[in-house]
């Protein structure tokens, strides 16, 4: 197994999307065993974390919440930054005291960083203790890894992404709303991003598959999907038909599915038909994840990110004019290798000027294997940290902003659940993708009810049912 060169996984990207099923045969020889299941990374790795638990419920496993009470650990790990690498790593050293005192425990590693070979390398030299590596693209591999282990230290990932696999089934989290694969991996190499490593190229699924697992979860119920993709927007790209994320937006707004939501979105392969489709459909939900990572156009060119500041700008008014009432939010990285001061000025000034919902904000962290990562850094830490304070306080205070404007308004919003601290509240979010508690009665969760929202904060609201508001 090795991460493939560049040039190497460039020409990969005009090859074929073979079609798979996965087969469910497995014996139910682990009753009475339980599971213990922690995922690190995106909703793409939480979605596969639905299908790892379907597996080992198949297998006869149940779930526990406890480390301490598990015969089985599976670690679903995220190799986006730095830190979610050393958190995993942390928890292996938890799982191996454990092993100590429980000898037939079984230890599953998979997830975007069993793709890295050093971390291959790490777990062979350094935790023999580990049973089980299995990557992202062999997910269903993982009950026949589990029935046969032979007590010695098994590694079976694929270095070559795998295919487009159909009849998934899920354990999902959620019997409201529900996670839709629309297409796997990245082409877009953002030169600082080890996803296309890690999930390889881009495969996108038939659009009939998605309409049909749509049309399923409507049937049994289910109020809400969200599209998943790195690269919504470039769903169809791969595929020789004549269909794209329009088209797919369309066929999955006339199922009638009540809410339907998608990330990511690049502003790269954003067309204005698709602003148009999203503004037509009612049950399409007006909140757009639109990435910026930077405002300067030399750390843009640098990222690989193929838009301008203007460019980015521009798109982001189109949007906000042609879709009634819609919230953009986004991710910003600071300290890109030898981001200068006024290169995050210019990150600040489009943060000033969008005023976005609410950004998500990382500093840039080296991943191996990366172009970005061979580039000499001068900025120090320290620098690089303070630019995060600054970003951080004026993303929070528009976040702020905006949410106080919907103050004395009425939403409609999808309610999920109890919220966890307080039992007389419920919880739910609004059409534009925002947390709000409500004063209500359980009787509501499953439903869209309009809420007057009483109080807003940074990151939640809250609010009370309005009247005669409940829907279905
Ligand atoms: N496909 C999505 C993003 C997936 S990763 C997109 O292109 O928008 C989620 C976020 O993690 C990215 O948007 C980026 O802001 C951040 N990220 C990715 N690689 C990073 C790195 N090496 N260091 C810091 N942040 C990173
Ligand atoms: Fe990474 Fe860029 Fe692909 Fe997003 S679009 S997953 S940031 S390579
Ligand atoms: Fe992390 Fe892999 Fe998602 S690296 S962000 S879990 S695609």
């Amino acid at each position: 197994m090795h991460l493939p060169d560049l040039k190497e996984a460039r020409k990969r990207t005009k090859e074929k999307v073979i079609e798979k099923k996965v087969e469910y045969t497995f014996p139910n020889v682990f009753v009475g065993k339980k599971y213990f299941l922690r995922t690190y990374g995106c909703q793409m790795n939480m979605h596969d974390s639905e299908e790892i638990r379907n597996y080992l419920e198949l297998l006869g496993f149940t779930e526990t919440l406890v480390l301490e009470e598990s015969d089985l650990v599976v670690l679903n790990t995220c190799a986006i930054r730095e830190n979610a690498h050393d958190k995993v790593f942390g928890y292996l050293g938890r799982c191996k005291h454990l092993k100590r005192e429980k000898p037939d425990l079984l230890i599953a590693v998979g997830g975007c960083m069993s793709q890295e070979e050093s971390v291959i390398l790490e777990i062979k030299e350094k935790h023999p203790y580990v049973d089980i590596v299995f990557g992202t693209h062999n997910i269903s591999d993982l009950p026949r890894l589990i029935l046969e282990n032979k007590k010695k230290q098994e590694i079976e990932v694929y270095s070559i992404e795998g295919d487009v696999y159909e009849g998934i089934e899920y354990s999902r989290d959620s019997k409201i709303t529900a996670w839709v694969n629309i297409m796997y991996g990245c082409d877009k190499f953002c030169t600082y991003c080890i996803v296309p490593y890690t999930r390889g190229k881009q495969r996108s699924r038939k659009l009939e598959a998605i309409v049909s697992e749509v049309e399923e979860l409507k049937q049994k119920g289910y109020k809400e999907v969200t599209l998943l993709g790195q690269n919504v927007n470039a769903y169809g790209k791969d595929l020789t038909f004549v269909y794209d994320f329009k088209d797919l937006l369309e066929c999955v707004a006339k199922t009638g599915m009540e809410r339907i939501r998608f990330v990511t979105s690049h502003p790269w392969d954003f067309t204005e038909e698709m602003i148009d489709t999203i503004a037509t459909y009612e049950n399409i939900m007006p909140y757009i994840h639109l990435p910026l990572q930077s405002g300067s156009d030399k750390v843009l060119k640098q990222m690989g990110r193929r838009y301008t500041k203007r460019e980015y700008l521009t798109l982001f008014q189109k949007i906000k004019e042609r879709i009634p009432n819609v919230s953009i939010t986004t991710d910003i990285i600071v300290g890109f290798p030898n981001e200068t001061e006024s290169d995050f000025l210019d990150t600040l000034d489009v943060v000033n000027t969008c005023q976005f919902d609410s950004a998500f904000t990382f500093i840039y962290s080296p991943r191996e294997g990366t172009p970005a990562s061979l580039i000499e850094d001068t900025i120090p830490m320290e620098e690089k940290e303070e630019r995060l304070q600054r970003l951080n306080q004026l993303v929070n205070q528009y976040s702020l902003e905006n949410n106080k404007r919907l103050e004395g308004k009425v939403v409609p919003v999808l309610v999920l659940g109890e919220n966890s601290k307080d039992k007389n509240k419920i919880y739910g979010y609004t059409d534009t993708m925002k947390l709000i508690n409500i004063n209500g009665s359980k009787d509501l969760i499953g439903k869209i009810v309009n809420v007057e929202i009483t109080d807003a904060k940074s990151f939640s609201l809250d609010g009370v049912v309005a009247k005669e508001s409940v829907g279905n």
